[in-house]
């Protein structure tokens, strides 16, 4: 596993998204025995970063999370952790009890870091980073970071942070590159800001381009290898993909350690320029 080396943390470049696990939008126990299978094989493969939220599947994603780390019995000091407080939460009052809530779910003492899930219309974000910024003095944060942030949001909290904010996390993959043309890509590399890519793999375009297709092939690996590779040689840019199947999740984990020459980013960059 190849990390990134920022604010005296490494954070390795490929974590483990959990949408889907244990619900969408609201819980589903009968997701739970699929749901934990998935998060065992992640933690023996060996990931380190589970990135989890309150809202999904209205937090017995956090609770399975947690669940899962105690019957494989990974330290925690190994593991880092990100949950997220969602928009309609973003008040001082609000983010204190949700991050509470998330750490009971989850049977832990503090969360590695701590997201700002969506901005939401008419948010206080002073308000809302007064609270964060006391969840980090409290200990019970280790990080802040945001998430679906624009470049004029971002420089907001970068300013209202009083640690150095982590990440911002958005979508990001071989086709969608609106965060690189809004230019948060640019700023985060040039300020010590981890981008994290969500939704990294895409399933329609990675299995039918042939661009793809051909890099995979003269490497002999899967096209969604090399669509998480392409992220991960970038930097400062992370990523999370999910998957049940541990095939899925072992190729990639995987993927974080190629890194791809200069001749295919640049065949890859100028797909969708
Ligand atoms: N901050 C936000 O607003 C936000 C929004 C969306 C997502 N996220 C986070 O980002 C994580 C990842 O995003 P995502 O779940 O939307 O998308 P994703 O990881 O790009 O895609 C997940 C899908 O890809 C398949 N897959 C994964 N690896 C594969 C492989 N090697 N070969 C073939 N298929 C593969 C999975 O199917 P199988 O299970 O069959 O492998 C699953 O259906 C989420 O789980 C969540 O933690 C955050």
């Amino acid at each position: 596993m190849r990390y990134e080396n920022i604010h005296n943390l490494q954070i390795p470049k490929i974590g483990f998204g959990t949408w889907t696990i244990g619900g969408r939008n609201h819980a589903d126990p009968s997701w739970d025995e699929k749901s934990l299978l998935a998060l065992h094989s992640a933690l023996e493969l060996g990931y380190t970063h589970f990135d989890t939220a309150e809202n999904y599947a209205a937090g017995h994603s956090e609770e399975l999370v947690g669940r899962a780390i105690r019957e494989i019995g990974v330290p925690r000091e190994k593991l880092f952790i990100t949950s997220k407080v969602e928009p309609n939460h973003l008040e001082y009052e609000d983010v204190l009890r949700c991050c509470e809530n998330s750490l009971r779910r989850l049977g832990m003492e503090y969360l590695d870091l701590y997201l700002i899930h969506w901005p939401s219309v008419g948010m206080k974000l002073a308000e809302t980073f007064r609270a964060l910024n006391q969840l980090v003095r409290e200990g019970k944060v280790r990080c802040l970071g945001v998430s679906n942030f624009n470049l004029k949001l971002l420089k907001q909290a970068v300013a209202l942070s009083e640690t150095p904010l982590l990440t911002n996390q958005v979508p990001y993959s071989i086709p969608d590159r609106k965060y690189v043309k809004n230019g948060v890509l640019e700023y985060c590399q040039q300020n010590d800001i981890l981008l994290t890519a969500y939704t990294p793999v895409k399933h329609r375009f990675t299995q039918g381009n042939q661009t793809l297709k051909a890099v995979a092939q003269a490497r002999g690996v899967t096209t969604h290898q090399i669509s998480l590779a392409w992220l991960t040689t970038q930097p400062r840019v992370i990523t999370i993909p999910m998957s049940f199947n541990p095939q899925h999740q072992a190729e990639n984990f995987a993927a974080a350690d190629m890194e791809l020459s200069d001749e295919d980013m640049t065949q890859l960059n100028g797909m969708f320029e």
